[in-house]
């Protein structure tokens, strides 16, 4: 098929790849030209495994172009909208005006039989509002709703071959229906289930399910500071519960808590429209598992004041992690970088590192150092915060590092070091939620 991507951020540049990757003939848009000046020749704008060789080989095909030019999508017969939603400053709510600016763009080029697909996360309630703009304009097309779930670090993967694919139709939009069926054939033969719904449903669908991981982590890192106030280990409790299968070990990893682009602002954003529906108190629950988010971040700071006596004024800190996640240079809403910021403010001289997102956190905080690895990060440090839990901090040697340091203290924020191995090799070990 004939596909067009409007917006090239994590989400549109490996939808695009994906698509390619799965024989159809696409083309991706994006208003910024340095991303495209990337993109048109095949590298990525930003750190995902697995795609700089999927965009590669895209591109050895000549079925996949980029560009800022908007009329390159006239000829496709399925146009995906993939642009942000960000949090509008000063509010809870989604900004939608990229979304709908990105289908008025679309509407001069829509010829009869097209497919305007939604994948941006939105309120509930804007894909009815933009399938009545497409249809008013008379030129024949139709739009669905089509949300992604791909999570950072597993993008590829989660895109070529998803856990569910949900499409949000108007009723008798059989025809819609059919070509998202032509769009994924690869997915549907692999047997992938698929839920067929309307508008609110799929939009809805979206923002529950990342309601639902917030919570989930929250709630563990809820039982993270009762274990503090108790002696108890919230890692053994997280195995422990999680061996009964109505709960699940997975998204029960207590500690830093949750960020990235899209968990935080969407369970924000999800509270606003909820009360724009007069449905508020359905949801005030979101603001609690915000609020227990937050202050596990408070929390780490806290215990780095502990560790080096009292106060921060001074101390050299060596931060290991920026991103918010590992396998990620993504910083938005980073609890890891949130707290570096937050141990600056406080008077210590952070030294930050992290295997992939130093740019992109230099970027937004060009103050702050930087270096390339940890183990120049620890230099003469006065103590050392793990905040995110990339594969080589989890493989440190407690030995080896500890010649390093000026003290041998770790704060585990993500609880992904073996506490007997670092205690014995000499360090003071502090974790969050565990003794
Ligand atoms: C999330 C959803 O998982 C994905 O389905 C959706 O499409 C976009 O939002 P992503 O933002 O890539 O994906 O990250 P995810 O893997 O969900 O992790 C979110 C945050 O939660 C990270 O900061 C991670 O460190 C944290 N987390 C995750 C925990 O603190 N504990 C856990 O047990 C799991």
């Amino acid at each position: 098929m004939k596909i067009s991507v409007i917006g090239c951020g994590y989400l549109g540049t490996v939808h695009a790849a994906c698509m390619t990757e799965l024989g159809h003939n696409v083309v991706g848009i994006d208003v910024d030209p340095e991303k495209i000046a990337l993109l048109a020749p095949g590298t990525p704008p930003f750190y995902e495994p697995g795609l700089p060789e999927m965009l590669s080989r895209a591109m050895t095909t000549g079925r996949l172009r980029f560009s800022t030019e908007i009329s390159n999508v006239r000829g496709s017969d399925v146009h995906f909208v993939a642009v942000g939603t960000p949090q509008l400053a000063g509010s809870d709510a989604a900004d939608v005006s990229f979304v709908m600016a990105a289908v008025a763009s679309l509407l001069p080029y829509l010829a009869p039989g097209n497919l305007v697909v939604g994948k941006s996360t939105v309120p509930v309630g804007t894909a009815g509002q933009l399938a009545d703009i497409v249809t008013a304009h008379g030129s024949g097309a139709t739009l669905a709703w089509n949300p992604e779930f791909l999570r950072e670090g597993f993008a590829v993967k989660d895109t070529l071959a998803p856990d569910r694919l949900v499409y949000g139709l108007e009723e008798s939009d059989g025809r819609g229906a059919a070509m998202l069926d032509a769009v994924y054939a690869r997915a549907i033969a692999i047997g992938t289930p698929k839920v067929v719904t309307n508008f609110a449903t799929a939009e809805l669908v979206k923002v529950a399910a990342n309601a639902f991981l917030a919570t989930k982590i929250s709630f563990i890192n809820a039982m993270a500071e009762v274990a503090e106030a108790t002696g108890a280990d919230v890692t053994q409790l997280a195995d422990a519960i999680g061996h009964d299968v109505r709960i699940g070990r997975r998204f029960l990893n207590a500690g830093l808590g949750f960020g990235g682009g899209c968990l935080p602002k969407d369970i924000r954003g999800f509270m606003a429209r909820a009360k724009e529906l007069g449905v508020d108190q359905a949801l005030t629950f979101l603001a609690e598992v915000d609020q227990i988010n937050n202050r596990r971040r408070e929390r780490m700071v806290d215990l780095a004041r502990e560790v080096v006596g009292g106060s921060l004024l001074g101390k050299r800190i060596a931060v290991l992690g920026l991103a918010f996640k590992p396998d990620s240079d993504d910083v938005r809403d980073s609890p890891a970088l949130d707290v570096a910021l937050r141990l600056v403010e406080s008077g210590a001289t952070v030294i930050a590192t992290d295997p992939q997102a130093v740019a992109t956190a230099r970027r937004r905080y060009p103050d702050m150092t930087y270096v390339a690895t940890p183990n120049e990060a620890a230099k003469d440090a006065d103590a050392v915060l793990l905040l995110t839990e990339w594969h080589e901090y989890r493989e440190l040697d407690p030995l080896a590092f500890g010649e390093l340091v000026g003290t041998k203290a770790i704060l585990d924020g993500r609880n992904c070091l073996d506490p007997v191995a670092w205690r014995s090799a000499g360090w003071t070990y502090r974790a969050l939620g565990r003794p």
